[in-house]
């Protein structure tokens, strides 16, 4: 398959992490001869210092002329502490996402066996999670009219979401249901927002075209506490665009690492695919980044294209560095020197030779080959 794919690195550590993906995207296509194309393109603080605005037109065309988008990270310090800064980075993904139509964001949310003693949960509350997070992106809050007063001293946000808006991403949650164990969970807070009521009016009459699936509602108060105290109740959950952002990064300890999780955002038209985690600005060119959750991005950027058994052949790859603890510090106690880089050689190497069960720990550890 012929794929030209837009790469959007952003800023802090989201060049180093992405260049992994395209390591790995480059293995995948030499394997299974594939012709994968990557045009580059600046976003966030970096295009603010190169062209004055965190979205220049020229990425946006790049994003739209190009089969799919590969996304690194948004964010920097300078601007996270200025609240009077007029252009911001993170205005950049949000008009992305916007311009693009991406209505969905899909977080999936795993417990890796290998990782269960990672988290700061206990075991028997996270072995086995399996969860699929349909995050509403395009609305709510974060798009709303703002609002500052003249003296500056009153502001507001307004949380508007229409019926056509609901029922769009809902359809994608109760389909992606009944692929996986039937039910979805609508998470609102119904009991104070107006919003919250239409979304369950508008969720709870589309349930009835998905008669075999389960529809459950939980005010976001609770499911916050729900999520770290019983998991493994979730299939799909269904929500809203902040409650959505605020309840997938909770999620991510469950995997014992915000490194870890993967996102795709789709729409009618276009698709981006991009780590839930930050730029994580302290960690940047330190080599710590882990690279997991931009490889899985990339996972979801083969499955969407259906090609599933090169996404598997990723997903084992990442298994089984795992499983070696070849992993960057986050998840690391067993060895300390292991870099993004290392980790992204070793993921590549696996995909090349997946057969090859001769592994020589030291030299991993040494970081003189991985595979002998
Ligand atoms: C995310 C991020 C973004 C969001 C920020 C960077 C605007 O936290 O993708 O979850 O809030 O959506
Ligand atoms: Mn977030």
């Amino acid at each position: 398959m012929k794929l030209n794919i837009a790469v959007l690195p952003g800023d802090g550590i989201g060049p180093e992490v992405t260049a992994q993906a395209i390591k790995v995207l480059k293995a995948i296509a030499m394997d299974f001869d594939h012709s994968f194309h990557f045009t580059y393109a600046p976003v966030g603080s970096t295009a603010i210092d190169s062209h004055g605005v965190p979205l220049p037109d020229s990425t946006l065309e790049i994003c739209k002329t190009n089969d799919a988008i590969l996304f690194g990270a948004i964010g920097d310090p300078k601007y996270d502490n200025d609240p009077s800064a007029k252009v911001r980075p993170e205005q950049g993904l949000l008009q992305l996402r916007k311009e693009l139509g991406l209505f969905a964001n899909i977080r999936p949310v795993k417990a890796y066996d290998t990782l269960v003693s990672k988290s700061p949960l206990k075991k028997k509350i996270i072995q086995g999670t399996d969860i699929s997070i349909y995050r509403e992106l395009t609305g709510g809050i974060y798009f709303g009219e703002k609002q500052i007063s003249d003296d500056g001293n009153t502001a507001s946000d307004l949380c508007q979401y229409s019926r056509h808006e609901i029922e769009r991403i809902s359809h994608l949650a109760f389909k992606a249901a009944q692929s996986r164990r039937n039910k979805v969970t609508l998470i609102d807070k119904a009991n104070v927002l107006e919003s919250s009521r239409l979304w369950r009016k508008v969720v709870t009459e589309l349930a009835q075209q998905y008669p075999n699936v389960t529809l459950e509602f939980l005010f976001v108060d609770n499911a916050a506490m729900q999520i770290i105290l019983n998991p493994k109740q979730f299939d799909v959950i269904l929500t809203e665009n902040m409650f959505g952002d605020i309840i997938s990064d909770e999620a991510s300890v469950i995997g014992g690492s915000i490194g870890l999780l993967a996102s795709a955002s789709v729409g009618e038209k276009y698709a981006m695919f991009e780590p839930i985690h930050g730029s994580y600005p302290q960690a940047k060119d330190k080599g710590i980044a882990n690279p997991v959750a931009s490889i899985l991005s990339a996972a979801m950027l083969l499955e969407h294209f259906d090609l599933f058994d090169e996404a598997e052949v990723i997903k084992d790859a990442i298994e089984k560095s795992l499983k070696l603890h070849i992993t960057t510090p986050d998840l690391n106690t067993k060895y300390d020197t292991i870099s993004t880089t290392k980790v992204g050689d070793f993921i590549e190497d696996y995909i090349n030779n997946p057969d090859d069960t001769n592994l020589n720990f030291t030299n991993i550890h040494l970081g003189q080959s991985t595979i002998i």
